[in-house]
């Protein structure tokens, strides 16, 4: 966790939060746009400047267990186990909630998503001003933003922002559900599968990155209403490479932006450009780096952006690979 001194201007921008203003903030994955959890025209104003669907709910985040308490109907046994073991960290809990929580916040479902973050900024706001309902701070279908400056692209001058650098994982939480049997992850993130499972001692499903718009066994509603919607996409247009792409020619086509990440043991290093971008299988880095690139991807006006395809799928690529192929479409 990065270490800061106490700063007046937090104190003010936890004061702006009191007072039902909207503002954006680093985390852990990406950055906020929040406002009070329990203040309805604070939250209805992300909704608007955002652009959002009022079906989507919201992530309030917290800073202990016991403030989680004063959302969810009931803290489980397993709950409380996921929130002592991954907490503050990049996990989203789904539990059944108090009837006071916003409807405007959870979208009118049963449910709250909580998450206490794992970076002083925003748990120095929460301190100050309680729950904070923020989902990432972007305009509906843009990529999240990872730094200051993608907040600025998508809101200028019209949301506050706190500085925060770029965010240590560059990928939205881990959402998992707890209010459903077998508890399911709706959205892959830092927090793995296996790594569930072996603190919960039973079997979590993975929604496929394929079923978007899923339904449960009691309904037809999506269980992630957030879900349904395009995601993360760049205007540039994201493709698979195919396999006659490769090795790639010195002369690479001018309005292509390529994303490699295979080590090729036998074969000779791509000269890193602005236009060839080369992971070497460091998908933290890539991860932390893919928003990013999209957003560059359209600022030099690529129009396609053509990525490496994944020979296996494993948990350490889980979460990439759900964002890749949502920009997709796939
Ligand atoms: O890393 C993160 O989670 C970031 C940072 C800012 O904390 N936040 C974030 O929020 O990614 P957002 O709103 O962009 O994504 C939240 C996701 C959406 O897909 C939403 O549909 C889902 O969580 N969600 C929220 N509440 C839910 C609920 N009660 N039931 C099912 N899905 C829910
Ligand atoms: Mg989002």
């Amino acid at each position: 966790m990065i270490d800061i001194q106490p700063d007046i201007s937090l104190s003010n921008y936890a004061e702006a939060l009191r007072k039902g203003k909207v503002i954006a903030f680093p985390t852990e994955t990406v950055y906020g746009l929040g406002a009070d959890a329990w203040n309805a025209d604070a939250v209805a104003r992300i909704f608007h400047l955002k652009g959002r669907p009022p079906d989507n709910p919201l992530i309030v985040h917290v800073n202990s267990i016991e403030m989680a308490g004063s959302l969810a109907a009931e803290i489980s046994e397993d709950a409380r186990r996921l929130m002592n073991r991954f907490w503050p960290g990049p996990l989203a809990l789904i539990l059944p909630k108090r009837p006071e929580v916003l409807d405007i916040v959870t979208a009118g479902l049963p449910t709250v998503a909580i998450r206490m973050p794992d970076h002083p900024i925003p748990l120095r706001l929460i301190e100050e001003a309680g729950p904070i309902a923020a989902p990432s701070a972007n305009t509906s279908g843009r990529p999240s933003p990872t730094r200051v400056e993608h907040v600025r692209q998508d809101f200028g001058a019209e949301v506050p922002v706190i500085e925060g650098g770029s965010c240590q994982y560059g990928l939205e939480s881990t959402v998992l559900d707890l209010s459903i049997r077998p508890y399911t992850i709706l959205r892959p993130g830092h927090i793995t599968q296996s790594e569930l499972e072996q603190e919960l001692h039973q079997p979590v499903r993975l929604i496929s990155s394929h079923s978007t718009n899923f339904t449960d066994l009691s309904g037809n509603t999506p269980r992630s209403p957030g879900m349904k919607y395009t995601h993360y996409a760049p205007d540039a247009r994201v493709r698979w490479m195919q396999p006659h792409e490769l090795p790639l020619p010195d002369d690479l086509t001018r309005s292509t932006l390529y994303l490699l990440h295979r080590i090729r043991p036998n074969s000779a290093p791509y000269p890193e450009t602005d236009q060839l971008i080369h992971y070497r299988e460091n998908y933290t880095e890539m991860g932390r780096d893919l928003y990013d690139r999209f957003r560059m991807a359209d600022l030099n006006r690529f129009a396609e952006i053509a990525i490496e395809p994944f020979t296996d799928s494993n948990e350490a690529v889980e979460a990439l690979l759900n964002r890749i192929r949502k920009a997709i479409g796939d």
